[in-house]
């Protein structure tokens, strides 16, 4: 019997891509979203690349009776993958408040209703912004978790606790929680990819809409780092080779692989590449000339970091497949198929 997979945010960009894994993989995948930030068009993304439906539930995970009685209906899943949260930096500084009761309810309800139908399994969506800016790259689990500077940044830490602290007390409850750095790209068939609502924050998205004629130019923020460059350094990772580690972790706590009731794994290519060099891949595979230009630093911005992925390559078993050009080249390849561009 296929086993049972709940993908809470499934509908999103690394859900669907992660979704797309699993079916592949022959597990029955369960959806809920409450397409907050995601469309329900998606669905038709993931069935025509891997020929099968998954299960899909429109539900808010901060409604707690909607959520009990879902889980009253599934009571037989045999693990949790959690992506669903709201993700927007800049926003979570504007209102604080809806994301710590967005991203923090619907943790505790879902681990509340786990709990009580003895679901044992759950893989968590953390982030490498709990690191904050790093004493030293690359950075590894072990390193000191700092103050993030966003709300946003808080539920992950916060999350985290709530995690360590429940399978203290529930004997059963194993959890994986995954600490992703930068997930871009999208799946090769450009029939799923990141759909940002609204003006892009985050860098790849803002490149392709640049490309595409949606944004004028692109900023770079700040060029006096202390880098080889003089701009920010981060650990850009293909979304889906980020999805098959979600595949493999959930594979280690249904058949009960786990060392321990709570671990921690960074998903990094573990390379660090500078916002400028992010540009000259993207100019390379796209063939473009892209209209940017030098700016102040971006408030908030961790100067450089990247991830020791060595825990996850050893443990895992799981290492990254794509590298940086691939990758922009399947943003690339997105964007023009989601906006009708020939070349
Ligand atoms: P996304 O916004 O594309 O997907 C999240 C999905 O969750 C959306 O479809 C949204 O509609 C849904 N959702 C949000 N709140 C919900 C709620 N209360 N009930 C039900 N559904 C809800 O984001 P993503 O980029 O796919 O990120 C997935 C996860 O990974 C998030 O937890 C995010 O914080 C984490 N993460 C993302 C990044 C990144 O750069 N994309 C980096 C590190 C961690
Ligand atoms: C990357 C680099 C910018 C836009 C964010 C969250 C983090 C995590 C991943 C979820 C930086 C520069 C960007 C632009 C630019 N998400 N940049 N011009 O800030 O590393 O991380 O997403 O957990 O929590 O903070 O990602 O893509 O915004 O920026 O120069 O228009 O690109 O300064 O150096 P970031 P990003």
């Amino acid at each position: 019997m296929a086993k049972k997979i709940l993908v809470t945010g499934g509908t999103g960009y690394i859900g669907s891509h992660t979704v797309v894994e699993l079916l592949q993989k022959d597990y029955e995948v369960f959806i809920i979203d409450n397409l907050s930030n995601s469309h329900i068009s998606v669905l038709e993304g993931i069935e025509k690349i891997a020929g099968k439906k998954p299960h899909f539930t429109k539900l808010d995970l901060t409604d707690k009776f909607a959520t009990e009685k879902y889980f009253n209906n599934h009571h037989d899943l045999d693990a949790v993958i959690h992506f669903a949260a709201l993700k927007s930096v800049n926003e979570s500084v504007a209102e604080p408040l809806r994301y710590y009761k967005n991203n923090l309810e619907s943790l505790i309800n879902l681990l509340h209703n786990m709990i009580t139908k003895e679901i044992s399994s759950l893989v968590f969506s953390s982030s490498c912004t709990v690191y904050g800016e790093p004493d030293k790259n690359p950075v590894n689990e072990k390193a000191p978790l700092k103050k993030p500077a966003s709300p946003y940044g808080k539920t992950k830490q916060i999350a985290e606790d709530i995690l360590q602290d429940s399978i203290i007390s529930v004997d059963f409850l194993k959890v994986i929680a995954l600490r992703y750095f930068n997930p871009i790209g999208s799946h090769q068939s450009s029939l799923i990819g990141e759909l940002p609502i609204g003006i892009p924050n985050n860098l790849v998205p803002f490149i392709t809409q640049t490309a595409a004629g949606i944004r004028e130019q692109l900023k770079v923020f700040g060029d006096d780092y202390n880098t080889s460059d003089g701009t920010c350094i981060r650990d850009y990772i293909n979304v889906v080779d980020l999805a098959k580690a979600h595949v493999v972790s959930v594979d280690r706590l249904i058949n009960n692989k786990s060392k321990e009731h709570f671990e921690i794994f960074n998903l990094g290519t573990g390379k660090g590449y500078s916002v400028l060099d992010a540009i000259k891949s993207f100019e390379k595979v796209s063939g473009k000339k892209l209209n940017y230009i030098l700016v102040d630093r971006r408030p908030g911005d961790i100067e450089q970091v990247w991830a020791d992925v060595s825990k996850a390559n050893e443990i895992l078993g799981w290492k990254t497949e794509k590298n940086l050009d691939e990758t922009m080249l399947s943003a690339w390849n997105w964007e023009k198929k989601y906006r009708g561009i020939q070349e």
